[in-house]
C-alpha cells in the first residue's frame, strides 16, 4: 500500500498480512502512518497504488459501507456518540439493514418489524452485557464518561457483527479500571474468533495482548513479528523508542 498527500508519502510500500491469530498490533511514533494506514483499509481514504484482500476480497477503493458489510469494521481516534439518546439505543442505532428504516415493511408487517426490534434491543443488551455496560443502558449516552464511551463505541462496533475490527488507539485518554475491563473484552472477542487490529501506544498493553506487533515509522513498516523480537530489533529501539527516550 501506497499513500501520499502531495510531497508527504503517508504510507510508503507497506506490506503485511494480518494471520487468523487474535489481536495484532500497530505501534509507532506519532505520524508515522498508522490512521493513515486504517483509513485505506476501511475505505476512508483512497489508496495511490497497492491492493487489499480480505477473505479473497479485493478490498481496495471500495467504498466504506461494502468494506463494514464485510465484516471490517473500525473505530475513530475521537469518538462520536449520539448524546441525547440512550446508550442502548446508540447500539441499537449502529445495527445495519434495519427494516423499520422504510415505511413500507411498517406498512405490510409491522409484526415482523417489532420482532426485529425486539431482536436487536435483546442483541444490544447482549453487548452491553459483555461489555460490563448494562447497568448503564438506560443513561444518555452524553453522561458516560470518555471511557464509557469508547467501551460503548465498541458496542457498537459489535452491533454489525465484525469479523475483523480495527480500533485506533482504543486505550487512550481511558483510565486504568477501564482499560482492565477493554482488554478482558478483546480477549473474549478474540475466543470468539473476531479478528482485532489495533493501534496501540502503551507497549506494555501490545506485548501482554498480542502475539504479532507492526512498527511503523515515517510512512514505513520497519518491522513484523513478536513483541519480544521486536524490544530487541535495533530498528524498533532507534526509530521508535529512541526517540521516545530522548523526548522524554
Ligand atoms: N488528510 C490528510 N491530509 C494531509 N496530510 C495527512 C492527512 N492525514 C494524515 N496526514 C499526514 O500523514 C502523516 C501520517 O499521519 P497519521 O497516519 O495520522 O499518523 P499516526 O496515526 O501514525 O500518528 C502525518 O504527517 C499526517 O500529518
Ligand atoms: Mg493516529
Amino acid at each position: 500500500m501506497t499513500k501520499s498527500f502531495g510531497a508527504l508519502m503517508a504510507v510508503h510500500d507497506v506490506s503485511f498480512e494480518l494471520g487468523d491469530i487474535g489481536i495484532t498490533g500497530m505501534v509507532g511514533p506519532n505520524g508515522s502512518g498508522k490512521s493513515t494506514l486504517f483509513h485505506i483499509i476501511t475505505g476512508f481514504y483512497r489508496l495511490d497504488r497497492g491492493e487489499i484482500f480480505f477473505d479473497r476480497h479485493s478490498i481496495a477503493n471500495r467504498p466504506p459501507y461494502q468494506i463494514s458489510r464485510l465484516g471490517v469494521i473500525r473505530s475513530f481516534q475521537h469518538t462520536r456518540p449520539l448524546p441525547f439518546m440512550s446508550v442502548r439505543d446508540n447500539l441499537i442505532a449502529a445495527a445495519p439493514r434495519q427494516c423499520g428504516e422504510s415505511i413500507w415493511p411498517l406498512f405490510f408487517s409491522p409484526t415482523r418489524v417489532r420482532r426485529q426490534e425486539r431482536a436487536l434491543r435483546e442483541k444490544a443488551d447482549g453487548v452491553l452485557e459483555l461489555l460490563k455496560l448494562a447497568p448503564l443502558a438506560d443513561e444518555l449516552a452524553g453522561r458516560l464518561s470518555y471511557g464509557q464511551q469508547k467501551l460503548m463505541e465498541l458496542g457498537r462496533i459489535l452491533m454489525a457483527d465484525p469479523r475483523l475490527i480495527l480500533l485506533d488507539e482504543p486505550t487512550a485518554g481511558i483510565n486504568p479500571t477501564l482499560i482492565r475491563q477493554l482488554v478482558e473484552v478483546l480477549r473474549r472477542l478474540c475466543e470468539q474468533g473476531i479478528q482485532i487490529f489495533l493501534i496501540e501506544h502503551n507497549m506494555p498493553l501490545v506485548a501482554q495482548l498480542c502475539r504479532h506487533v507492526l512498527v511503523m515509522d515515517s510512512g514505513a513498516l520497519i518491522f513484523s513479528g513478536t513483541p519480544e523480537n521486536a524490544r530487541r530489533d535495533p530498528r524498533v529501539v532507534e526509530a521508535y523508542l529512541g526517540r521516545e527516550s530522548h523526548a522524554a
